[in-house]
């Protein structure tokens, strides 16, 4: 995927989400740690993003609907109803932007 500009460091607050601007398949993570992590935003049980509503939990975004855990790393569905991992993407930082590519 080429690199997109997603925001500046400071646009996301930590232990929030968002979706890409631009491209509402991704979500954008910022954990209560500082760390970004970006995935498919859809979680894969049902219809939900995840990146305009979800729940961090340190490394790991929990859907509200039916409470699958997903881990913010690997994209790994980590309980049920959850059975399909979340695509995961590399996060660039470069002069406080955040870059998804
Ligand atoms: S839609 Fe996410 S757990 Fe069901």
């Amino acid at each position: 995927m080429p690199r997109r500009f997603a925001c500046k460091v400071d646009d996301l607050e930590p232990g929030t989400s968002m979706v890409l601007p631009g491209d509402d398949s991704i979500a954008l993570f910022r954990t209560e740690a500082g760390e970004f992590f970006a995935t498919g935003d859809t979680c894969t049980h049902e219809e939900w993003s995840l990146g305009e509503d979800s729940d961090l939990e340190g490394d790991e975004v929990v859907c509200p609907l039916h409470m699958a855990r997903f881990d913010l790393r690997t994209g790994k569905a980590l309980c049920l109803p959850a059975t399909i991992a979340l695509q995961t993407y590399t996060v660039v930082i470069e002069d406080g932007q955040v870059f998804v590519e």
